[in-house]
């Protein structure tokens, strides 16, 4: 492998907005290790991509069990010795508007485990990867649920919790981190997803272009931002 071809893995690579940057990764000369929880629908997936020329490799990675993700880190580490892009894209919303109180609470708890720890772990064993060349591009896909003001709404509690704790975790993480290392989190918009339906006026490749600027951003770029379209949300 070439010293000047960079290592991306996207969690959550097999469909919906984690596929289409997969893909948008490898069409920018990225090599990309598309994870996904469910080995034979991450394989296929991959080799739909790779049909296309584009140079994807697959591990399965279920975000909610720390020693799947451990265990991915160690393929990582073993298959390249690098790490350069980490998106924590895998993501579930659980909620049926339910009251928070009332609520079954194991929907909170599961998608606290999916959406919030599932990317601390990630980070936890990915970037001790990064630190060993002192580079790092992060990017936590978020949701402008996870808004402080949506706080202030009934609603979708489960989820919004999630993601002002990703937002959090964002902050938090980059004033801890050193060297050339950037962690930033992003809004996709509404994307027409299975899990933003097929109203939703984003496609996955608009929601992918959205994002991915902050894979490619110089030493003097942002950390510990939460963008929308390019545009930093005071949240
Ligand atoms: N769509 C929207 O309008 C929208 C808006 C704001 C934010 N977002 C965020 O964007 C991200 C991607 O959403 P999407 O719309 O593409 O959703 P999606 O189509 O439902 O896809 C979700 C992806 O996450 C994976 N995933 C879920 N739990 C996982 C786990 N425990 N381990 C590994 N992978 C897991 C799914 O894998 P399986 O196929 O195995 O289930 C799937 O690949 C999420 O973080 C979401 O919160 C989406």
């Amino acid at each position: 492998m070439s010293k000047d071809i960079k290592v991306a893995l996207v969690t959550g690579g097999n469909r919906g907005i984690g596929y289409e940057l997969v893909k948008q990764l490898a069409q920018k000369g990225f090599q990309v290790i598309l994870a996904s929880r469910n080995p034979e629908v991450g394989h296929e997936a991959t080799q739909k991509l790779k049909e296309l020329n584009l140079d994807v490799s697959f591990v399965v990675m279920d975000v909610d069990n720390q020693e799947s993700i451990r265990q991915a880190a160690i393929t990582v580490n073993e298959r390249y010795g690098r790490l350069d892009v980490l998106i924590n894209n895998a993501g579930v919303y659980l909620d049926e508007n339910e009251k928070l109180l009332t609520m079954d609470a194991s929907i909170l708890e599961k998608t606290m485990a999916t959406n919030f720890f599932g990317a601390y772990y990630c980070l936890y064993s990915f970037i001790p990867i990064m630190e060993k060349h002192g580079y790092g591009r992060i990017i936590n896909v978020s949701s402008g649920y996870g808004e402080m003001r949506e706080m202030s709404h009934q609603g979708v509690g489960a989820y919004k919790l999630s993601k002002l704790a990703l937002n959090g975790l964002t902050q938090l993480v980059a004033a801890e981190i050193k060297g050339d290392i950037k962690i930033n989190a992003v809004c996709p918009g509404w994307v027409s997803t299975d899990m933003g339906g097929p109203s939703a006026p984003k496609s996955p490749k608009q929601a992918a272009e959205s994002i991915l600027w902050l894979a490619t951003i110089g030493p003097e770029g942002p950390n510990g931002g939460f963008f929308r379209d390019g545009i930093r949300i005071d949240w």
